[in-house]
């Protein structure tokens, strides 16, 4: 498992209060987040339609000082990579199947100076991606399927972050491994344990009123020794 100070926690705004969404990012932040989760929904490739370029170039103008991970939920893709390098991503994810090309995608990515990553929905195989695990410096693992906020943690997405983990060690890759979606306080350390080292969280960060002690319980969790752990 990894070490609990490499571990980024990565409130997704889709759920924070979009008519204070600078204060929202600030305030996560300062509450412990070292990495702010930018979903991109175009009401084509899945059914909800959210924020683009603008939005983030508003955020980074306003001088947020950790990565933005922006997460592709749009078909086609490269358009908006190129807009979104632009507006000052760190991290810009896309989705395998909504691209034509997806070795052309992330070297596009890369090639505007941005980390590249791919993200496997509940039901697609790692196999997917196989050819191209050396050009990930990140790999998202949905454990949701991608659209909403709130919705509940699949569970069979475990095997395939311990298969995910075993694979990015085998190859000796520096990949961040982060999973998305429906996870909580009560479930974070079991998706740690399986190998992932960075996390989404959009509801149970946003829906709570202290984001200071929210950030703080889950890193007590993440670093608690697992033979001690608490049941
Ligand atoms: C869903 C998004 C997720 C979602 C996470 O399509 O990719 O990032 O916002 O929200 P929670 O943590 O509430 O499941
Ligand atoms: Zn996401």
């Amino acid at each position: 498992m990894q070490a609990s100070n490499d571990f980024y926690i990565a409130p997704s705004i889709l759920s924070a209060d979009f008519t204070r969404l600078g204060e929202e990012v600030d305030a996560v932040i300062a509450a412990g987040a070292n990495m702010i989760h930018f979903d991109v929904m175009d009401n084509h490739y899945v059914p909800n339609l959210s924020f683009g370029p603008m939005v983030l170039r508003a955020l980074t103008r306003r001088g947020v000082t950790v990565p933005m991970d922006v997460h592709l939920m749009v078909e086609p893709v490269d358009d908006l990579i190129s807009e979104f390098v632009d507006a000052g991503a760190s991290f810009i994810s896309f989705h395998p199947e909504a691209s034509r090309h997806v070795d052309r995608s992330l070297e596009l990515i890369k090639n505007g100076g941005c980390k590249a990553g791919l993200v496997l929905n509940p039901a697609t195989p790692l196999g997917v991606i196989e050819h191209v695990m050396p050009k990930l410096d990140m790999l998202l693992l949905m454990s949701v399927n991608p659209g909403f906020g709130g919705q509940t943690f699949i569970p069979y997405v475990l095997d395939k972050v311990r298969a995910a983990r075993a694979r990015i060690d085998e190859l000796g890759l520096a990949t961040r491994l982060e999973v998305d979606g429906g996870i909580k306080i009560d479930n974070i350390r079991a998706v740690a344990d399986a190998g992932a080292d960075t996390f989404v969280m959009g509801s149970a960060i946003f829906g709570t009123s202290n984001y200071a002690q929210t950030l703080a319980s889950i890193r007590q969790v993440l670093s608690a020794p697992s033979e001690f752990r608490l049941a």
